[in-house]
């Protein structure tokens, strides 16, 4: 009788337990690649309603980013309205009329993917309501909407334990059972490279990036970085990197005022180190030199190749840096960076340099015919039987695909 009437409530203890490890996983097979999008803060900060959404929509597909690999439209801070009496997330009505479902619809009927934006505090870092208390409900009204990606930000976190607070995040999206992006924006405070890969799909390993070369930007309590800063910023993480679990570098400034080398320039070194490829312009008015850097799809398939290992920097000389990172089918991309203001000429012998990797157990291999090249950006061939000569533009790099001969 006894072990009778004590058999119900150990039975459903045995239940929950098993339910709750059926969550604590994250979505496998989402971003096997690093993800590729677009995102509304750059350039819009608060000022984003449903109509720039979907144009922006249109614009991914009428001017071939979709076509280029560009998948993700994702709102970022400032869609929110309150919420109601239970608890339950609303966007702001003046904004979104017409709600996020038809908006998902919208998408969706594109052939693209929605993103959202949510916080683990009360508030966002724009003062909006975050998720903290209302996690498995705001991830539940995500999927109800037909939500594909959430960034989670993290802003008012006074008093949460990183690792915590994803994982809680991690966990309601899993059991709301729509398949989403976790992308993690905790700017790299708590080393999340460390502890993060069966948490998020990405995480952000920085500060805010802003729209320069070489400069931080001082905004009190925090500043932005520009391009070389979070670069400089990415020293030993390589190793942490890989498919569904990438350093997220942060949003492309690409199209934001950089000239266009840097731009180039930009877009190279983001794809050479497998960050998330999410751009951060207006697409409804970029100039056609924009918009061929960002579906330059010799740049792209570096960032996109299936093996996922992140480049490494292997050499600096000066003002230039040299890096590499194996590709799939034996093929290996091949950046030189000039990080200086003057332009430099390049005269790199290749059988002067052991460029062998640890991580991946791959090494140029110069023997048996060596490599053909592809200059990436002007499509310019050679191949590595002859020293790599090149004027390299101040602010530049030279982006090579290197095929065995
Ligand atoms: C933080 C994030 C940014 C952006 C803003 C929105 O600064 O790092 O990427 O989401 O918040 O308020």
């Amino acid at each position: 009788m006894t072990i009778k009437r004590w058999m119900p409530p150990l039975m459903l203890v045995a239940g929950m337990l098993a339910g709750a490890n059926a969550s604590a996983q994250k979505f496998d097979g989402l971003a096997a690649t690093p993800q590729m999008g677009w995102n509304s803060w750059n350039k819009f900060a608060c000022n984003i309603d449903e109509k720039l959404i979907r144009e922006t929509a249109d614009a991914m597909v009428k001017l071939g980013l979709k076509d280029a690999g560009y998948e993700y439209v994702n709102i970022d801070d400032c869609w929110h309205g309150e919420r109601d009496k239970d608890g339950n997330i609303a966007p702001n009505a003046q904004r979104f009329p017409s709600g996020m479902k038809a908006l998902a619809d919208y998408v969706h009927g594109k052939g693209l993917k929605l993103g959202i934006y949510s916080d683990v505090g009360a508030t966002t870092c724009g003062h909006h309501p975050g998720s903290r208390g209302h996690e498995y409900q705001d991830a539940l009204t995500y999927a109800r909407w037909g939500i594909d990606y959430v960034k989670y930000d993290w802003c008012d976190s006074k008093g949460l334990s990183a690792a915590g607070a994803y994982a809680t995040m991690r966990d309601a999206i899993h059991s709301a059972g729509r398949p989403m992006v976790f992308s993690m924006c905790e700017w790299g405070e708590s080393k999340p490279w460390e502890w993060a890969k069966d948490v998020g799909h990405s995480w952000r390993t920085t500060g805010d990036i802003y729209a320069c070369w070489d400069c931080e930007v001082n905004h009190g309590s925090w500043s932005s970085l520009g391009v070389l800063r979070i670069l400089d910023k990415q020293a030993g993480l390589r190793v942490f990197s890989g498919p569904g679990h990438w350093n997220d570098m942060d949003m492309l400034e690409v199209g934001m005022g950089m000239t266009e080398d840097e731009d180039r320039a930009h877009l190279s070194i983001w794809s050479m180190m497998d960050s998330p490829l999410i751009l951060g312009n207006d697409l409804r008015s970029m100039p056609e030199s924009t918009r061929k850097i960002l579906t330059n799809r010799a740049v792209l398939s570096i960032n996109q190749d299936k093996l996922g290992v992140q480049a490494w920097r292997f050499l600096n000389e000066g003002p230039l840096e040299y890096w590499a990172k194996p590709l799939a089918n034996g093929e290996w991309a091949f950046m030189v960076l000039n990080r200086g203001a003057q332009a430099v000429k390049l005269g790199y012998d290749w059988r002067q340099h052991d460029v062998s990797d640890d991580l991946s157990n791959r090494a140029i291999d110069l023997s048996k015919g060596g490599y053909k090249w592809r200059d990436a950006w002007t499509g310019k061939q050679g191949d590595t039987s002859k020293p790599l000569e090149f004027n390299i533009a101040a602010h530049s790099v030279v982006l090579l695909r290197l095929t065995k001969g």
